[in-house]
């Protein structure tokens, strides 16, 4: 297994559109496990594939207090979502501290394929309805700052791009 590098916001990537992917093979399974140990490592309750520049529809998910339960979801599709919405407080890995609220739907139903490339369904609401919104919109190529307004991007993207510009003066 090996540590992935997260890109950060603005980089200019992680607005790609992944593709699905096409079989779980040994390929996607490295991936996978490339990930989860990225994550873990961070650590974060969720990646998608685009934030280490992989763009294909893969996504890691681990909302558990113990960081025990791994959840795989490739090629995921939002298959319903409720009409009542929630406002929750996000972060992100590729928006390193930063956390504003977001709304979105309180629930919803996903179908994806795991790990042995097997379709399930998966209804669900609180911290794992919005880190799966959260993640997939990654795949789409949005990041959750996209949100807010472009005040507050503004100000998130300069002072990223500072604090890049002084971890490479650091080197
Ligand atoms: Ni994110």
């Amino acid at each position: 297994m090996a540590l992935l590098n997260v890109l950060c916001y603005p980089d200019p990537r992680l607005h790609k559109v992944a593709k699905p992917v096409a079989q779980v093979d040994a390929r996607i399974k490295k991936i996978v496990a490339d990930m989860a140990e990225t994550m873990y490592d961070a650590p974060g309750v969720g990646l998608a594939a685009t934030q280490v520049d992989i763009h294909e529809r893969i996504v890691v998910i681990d909302v558990s207090d113990e960081q025990n339960e791994l959840r795989v979801f490739i090629n995921p599709e939002i298959i319903w979502s409720s009409p009542e919405k929630k406002s929750w407080r996000e972060g992100c890995l590729s928006v390193p501290d930063f956390y504003d609220e977001v709304e979105r739907p309180a629930q919803v139903k996903v179908r994806a394929l795991d790990l042995d490339g097997k379709e399930f369904e998966i209804e669900t609401d609180g911290l794992l309805a919005v880190c799966l919104q959260h993640e997939m919109d990654h795949l789409q190529g949005k990041v959750f700052v996209e949100y807010l307004s472009m005040l507050k991007r503004t100000r998130v993207s300069q002072k990223l791009k500072k604090r890049a510009k002084e971890l490479l003066g650091e080197r």
